[in-house]
C-alpha cells in the first residue's frame, strides 16, 4: 500500500467524476464542471492521469489500471488477408510466442477460439502445416487441467491443450493470450494446407476452452484506441484487417451501420431487403422487404441466404439449376450473372450492398462440361442467412464491438 500526496489523491477524484467504473475503484456517477476550462474540446482522463501520477511519483500503477491505460493511449494497425485458392479462405500472418513465431491464421468472425497447429499435434494431422513450438518461445506457459474441443459448422472439428504465450497481430502485441494448441484436427481442417489455424473474432461468444478462458478478443479490446476492427477482403487479389480505427481510405461515402441482434453470440443482425434484376431488363426490378437475421462471417466462403431468397436469385438466370445429387446451384461458366443487392434501412432502393454477379460465378465445378458454382447458395432451412466472403469481399464492413453494430460502405470493386 503506497501513500499518496494528498494533492494528488484530490486530483484523482476531480478529475474520475463522470466516468464510468471501472473494477477495483468505485467512482460515483455524476458530473462535475471545472469553470477555468481553457480547452473547450479537452476532455479529462482521470484513469490516465492517476497513472502517469504514480509512476511520476515512483508508485507501483495497479494492473487493471495499466490496461486501462494502454487501451486509453490505444493501439491500431493493419495486416494483410492473403486471398487462398480463388477466394475460399482468406489468411493473415500472425505471431505467436517471443520471439513471434509468424502462422498463416484464418480470421474468422464465425467463431471464438484461436487454435494452431503444434509440436504436439497428432503428425498424421500436422503434415506441411507451419505449427508452434512452445519450447522456443520464452513466453509460453502451459494452463494446467484446461482443455479445448471445437466444432465447426461444416462438422470439421479440433481439440487440444491450453497455453497463454504473446500474439502479435497488426503490429500490436497482446500478452498472455489464450493459445489453444491442437492435439488431433479432423481431416478436413488438416487437409487444407495453407491454414495453420483459426483466430476466431466472434462477437460476445464463449470460446469452447474448459475451464472458460478469455478470448484473444477480449485482451485485444483492452489495447485498441477504439473498440472496433474492420475487414477488407477483395476479389482475387489481398485486402487487409484493421484494428482499433476505422481507415477512411478503404471506402468511399458513408458507413450504413446496423444494430446487433439482442444477446447476439455472433456478428448476427437483421437486413431488411433485397433486390433481384428479372431477365429481362425492361421489366421493373423487384425489391423484396421483410426482416432477414444474418451472420457476418469472414470465416465462411459463400453467400448462404435462406433457401427461398436463393430461389429467387437464380429464377433470374435461365440456365442455372439446383443439381440435387451435390445440392448446389450450378450454372453453365459463360453465363453472365446479374447483381444482388441487400438492403438495410428497409425502404426499396435505399441504403444497400450491392454483390457484383462476377463474384457470385464462385468457381468451376466440372471442366468437362464448363459447369460453374455459384457463389449464392440456400443455408439449408437455418434461421439466419450466413454473409460470407462472396458478400463481404463486395464492401467495407466494419465490426464495432463498443456499439454493438456492424457497418457497411461502398468501396470500388474490381
Ligand atoms: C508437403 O510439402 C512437400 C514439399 O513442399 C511436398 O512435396 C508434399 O507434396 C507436401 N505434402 C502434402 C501432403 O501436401
Ligand atoms: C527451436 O529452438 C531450437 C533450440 O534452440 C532450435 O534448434 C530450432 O532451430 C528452433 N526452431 C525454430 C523453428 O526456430
Ligand atoms: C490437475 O488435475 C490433476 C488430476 O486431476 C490434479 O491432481 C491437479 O491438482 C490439477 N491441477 C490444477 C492446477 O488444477
Ligand atoms: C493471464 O491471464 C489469466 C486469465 O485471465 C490470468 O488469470 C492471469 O493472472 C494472467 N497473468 C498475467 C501475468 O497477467
Ligand atoms: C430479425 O429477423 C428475424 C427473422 O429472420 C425476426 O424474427 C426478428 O424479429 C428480427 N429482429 C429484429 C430486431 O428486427
Ligand atoms: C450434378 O452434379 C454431378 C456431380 O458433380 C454431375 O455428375 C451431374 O452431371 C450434375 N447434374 C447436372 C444436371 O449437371
Ligand atoms: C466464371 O468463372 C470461371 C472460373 O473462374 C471462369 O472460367 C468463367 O469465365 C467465368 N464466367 C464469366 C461469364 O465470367
Ligand atoms: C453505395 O452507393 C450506392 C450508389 O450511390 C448507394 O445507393 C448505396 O446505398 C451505397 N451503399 C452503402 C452500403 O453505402
Ligand atoms: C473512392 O472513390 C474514388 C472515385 O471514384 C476512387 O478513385 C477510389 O478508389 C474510391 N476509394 C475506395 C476505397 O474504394
Amino acid at each position: 500500500m503506497v501513500l499518496l500526496p494528498l494533492y494528488l489523491v484530490f486530483g484523482l477524484f476531480l478529475s474520475l467524476a463522470g466516468a464510468s467504473p471501472i473494477s477495483g475503484l468505485s467512482v460515483r456517477d455524476g458530473s462535475f464542471t471545472v469553470s477555468a476550462k481553457r480547452n473547450p474540446s479537452y476532455v479529462p482522463d482521470g484513469r490516465a492521469e492517476y497513472a502517469r501520477a504514480l509512476a511520476k511519483w515512483g508508485a507501483e500503477v495497479p494492473a487493471e489500471l495499466q490496461r486501462y491505460v494502454e487501451r486509453v493511449e490505444g493501439q491500431s494497425g493493419s495486416v494483410g488477408a492473403m486471398t487462398i485458392s480463388g477466394d475460399r479462405e482468406y489468411l493473415t500472418s500472425v505471431g505467436i510466442g517471443t520471439p513471434p513465431q509468424t502462422l498463416a491464421l484464418d480470421l474468422d468472425t464465425g467463431s471464438s477460439d484461436l487454435w494452431v497447429y503444434s509440436t504436439e499435434t497428432n503428425p498424421v494431422d500436422l503434415s506441411n502445416h507451419t505449427h508452434w513450438i512452445p519450447a522456443n518461445s520464452s513466453t509460453a506457459k502451459i494452463v494446467p487441467n484446461a482443455t479445448w474441443e471445437i466444432q465447426y459448422g461444416d462438422s470439421s472439428y479440433a481439440y487440444g491443450n491450453v497455453w497463454r504465450d504473446t500474439v502479435t497481430l497488426a503490429g500490436i502485441t497482446i500478452p498472455n493470450s489464450t493459445v489453444e494448441s491442437a492435439l488431433q484436427v479432423s481431416w478436413k481442417l488438416s487437409s487444407d494446407y495453407d491454414m495453420d489455424g483459426i483466430l476466431g473474432l466472434a462477437f460476445g461468444l464463449e470460446s469452447q476452452v474448459s475451464p472458460s478462458q478469455p478470448t484473444l478478443l477480449n485482451d485485444l479490446l483492452l489495447l485498441l484506441e477504439s473498440s472496433v476492427f474492420t475487414a477488407d477482403l477483395k476479389w482475387r487479389a489481398e485486402g487487409a484487417y484493421g484494428f482499433g480505427t476505422i481507415d477512411p481510405a478503404r471506402y468511399n461515402g458513408t458507413i450504413q451501420y446496423v444494430p446487433l441482434i439482442d444477446d447476439a453470440q455472433f456478428w448476427q443482425y437483421n437486413f431488411t431487403g433485397f433486390n433481384v434484376p428479372t431477365a429481362n431488363p425492361t421489366e421493373t426490378q423487384t425489391w423484396y422487404l421483410s426482416s432477414w437475421s444474418a451472420i457476418a462471417d469472414t470465416g465462411t466462403t459463400l453467400l448462404m441466404l435462406a433457401d427461398d431468397i436463393a430461389a429467387i436469385y437464380y429464377k433470374s438466370i435461365p440456365t442455372a439449376l439446383f443439381n440435387s445429387s451435390i445440392g448446389v446451384y450450378q450454372f453453365p461458366c459463360s453465363a453472365v450473372l446479374p447483381d444482388f443487392k441487400i438492403g438495410f434501412d428497409g425502404h426499396p432502393g435505399g441504403a444497400h450492398a450491392m454483390v457484383p454477379g462476377k463474384y457470385i460465378n464462385y468457381t468451376v465445378l466440372e471442366e468437362s462440361t464448363s459447369t460453374c458454382m455459384g457463389g449464392i447458395q440456400g443455408n439449408y432451412g437455418q434461421p439466419f442467412a450466413i454473409f460470407g466472403d462472396i458478400f463481404l469481399k463486395s464492401v467495407f464492413t466494419v465490426f464495432d464491438v463498443g456499439n454493438k453494430r456492424v457497418g457497411f460502405a461502398n468501396k470500388t470493386l474490381t
